[in-house]
């Protein structure tokens, strides 16, 4: 089992470059199944997730290369309609398949999704588009079974919740249905804009993206599209938060300044100096941080959740109290018992956590119980005293390209030994 060994209380100085974005590739990737074109993609991720959409993708008929960070995707030999559980279960975001398979094949069955253990994670509001979209939908015995033979129709839907994946899910779906969608209280996540631009470079007709209604006019014939992936704005929240617990000077480059707007508040707060220019930030950092009053996670263009457990980890040694309440997953705060074994002194009750910053942490052993939170170990084993041991690094995989390597660059010292 591969494990990381984190040596603290190095600075961090230089410049960064941010990867593409995991949760902006991962559906663009099942969309292409709805194009059925040849698709090639920039800036795509080495990540574990890309590489089982990939395997998704080649299972089901279609051709997948990879140069370097550029994949191209033929769809147009797609003949299977079907995802096995093993592939399913590696990630959430198969469960992005369900629509694109659907659209394009008129059925599609498919098994529950895996991914992080956050708490319940349920697809009801995914079935229920495909169902108003005239799809039949049946679970049965762990399968899901799509059914729209003489295709989908354009609808009306509502959210009850703006779901990122749900959303995705309806735009990927109604960009092949018959006539016009109109869907409301949709995810305004930047990520859901950037798959609005991928289906429309396609020849998709989507517009209001990255607002609370978006409406999708139906189209039959696609075309082949070469596209650049927005790049990953929870991976350049890391680098600014492995900065700041350092109380280091770092710039990273080639972020989306905008979808950051939320985040960089609390590092200002937090006592670091920010600036923005161009596609890059830089953040020089104080010795020591401050606690800031409050971080309740939203949706977007609220604080990010996945930004959570790192902007924790980065305030376990601020002076003062923070208080962050998450709104989105019902059990998110296990990180928080992994830096309570580093010393830190984190209380959660519920969808509360209360952070008293301590003057330091130690190493210690510590396991990384899903992605985000593995990365928040790593953040915390930068600062903390003597070497810290993380395990399970496969869930940091699933959504760094080069975390450790990057960081190395500027000055960390973190080797993964077996
Ligand atoms: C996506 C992101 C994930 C991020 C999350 C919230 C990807 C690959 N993953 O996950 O990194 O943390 O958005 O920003 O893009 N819900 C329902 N019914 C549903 C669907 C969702 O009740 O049918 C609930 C969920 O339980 C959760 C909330 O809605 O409480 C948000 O989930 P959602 O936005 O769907 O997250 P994901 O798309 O899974």
């Amino acid at each position: 089992m591969e494990k990381l060994y984190v040596e603290g209380k190095r600075g961090l100085r230089g410049e960064l470059v941010c990867h593409g974005a995991k949760n902006s590739v991962l559906p663009i990737l099942a969309a292409c199944a709805v194009t059925g074109q040849e698709v090639l993609l920039h800036n795509c991720p080495a990540l574990t997730d890309v590489d089982i959409s990939l395997q998704i993708l080649a299972h089901l008929g279609c051709e997948c290369r990879r140069e370097g960070n550029d994949v191209a995707v033929d769809a147009g030999t797609l003949c299977c309609a079907q995802v096995p559980q093993p592939l399913m279960l590696q990630m959430r975001s198969s469960i992005v398949f369900l629509g694109a398979l659907t659209a394009r094949c008129g059925e599609a069955c498919l098994t529950y999704p895996g991914g992080c253990d956050l708490g319940a994670r349920p697809i009801d509001l995914h079935l229920d588009a495909l169902r108003a979209l005239g799809a039949q939908v049946t679970e049965e015995h762990g399968l899901i079974s799509c059914s729209a033979p003489e295709g989908l129709r354009g609808a009306s839907i509502a959210l009850y919740f703006p779901s990122v994946g749900a959303t995705e899910n309806i735009l990927i779906a109604a960009s092949r249905a018959r006539g016009r969608t109109v869907l409301t209280n949709a995810a305004q996540e930047p990520e859901v804009v950037d798959l609005a631009r991928f289906l429309n470079a396609c020849g998709a007709n989507i517009s209001g993206a990255g607002e609370s209604t978006i409406v999708i006019e139906g189209v039959e014939d696609f075309h082949p599209c070469e596209f650049t992936v927005m790049p990953d704005r929870i991976e350049a929240v890391t680098f600014l938060a492995a900065a700041a617990i350092t109380g280091s000077v770092l710039t990273v480059h080639k972020t989306d300044v905008d979808s950051l707007r939320a985040v960089l508040p609390i590092f200002l707060e937090s006592g670091c100096q920010v600036t923005c220019q161009g596609d890059s930030v830089s953040l020089r950092a104080p010795e020591r941080l401050n606690g800031v009053k409050m971080i309740r996670t939203m949706p977007y263009p609220g604080f990010s959740t996945d930004a959570q457990a790192l902007v924790m980890a980065m305030l376990a040694t601020a002076k003062g109290t923070s208080v962050f309440v998450e709104n989105i997953f019902e059990n998110r705060y296990k990180h928080a018992y992994e830096l309570n074994k580093m010393g830190a002194n984190i209380k959660t009750e519920g969808r509360m956590a209360v952070v008293e910053g301590v003057e330091g942490l130690t190493s210690c052993p510590v396991t990384a119980t899903d992605l985000r939170s593995g990365a928040a170990l790593l953040v915390a084993g930068l600062a903390a005293e003597g070497v810290t041991e993380i395990g399970h690094i496969f869930h940091i995989r699933r959504g760094y390209q080069s975390l450790w390597d990057d960081l190395n660059s500027v000055g960390a010292k973190i080797e993964q030994r077996d």
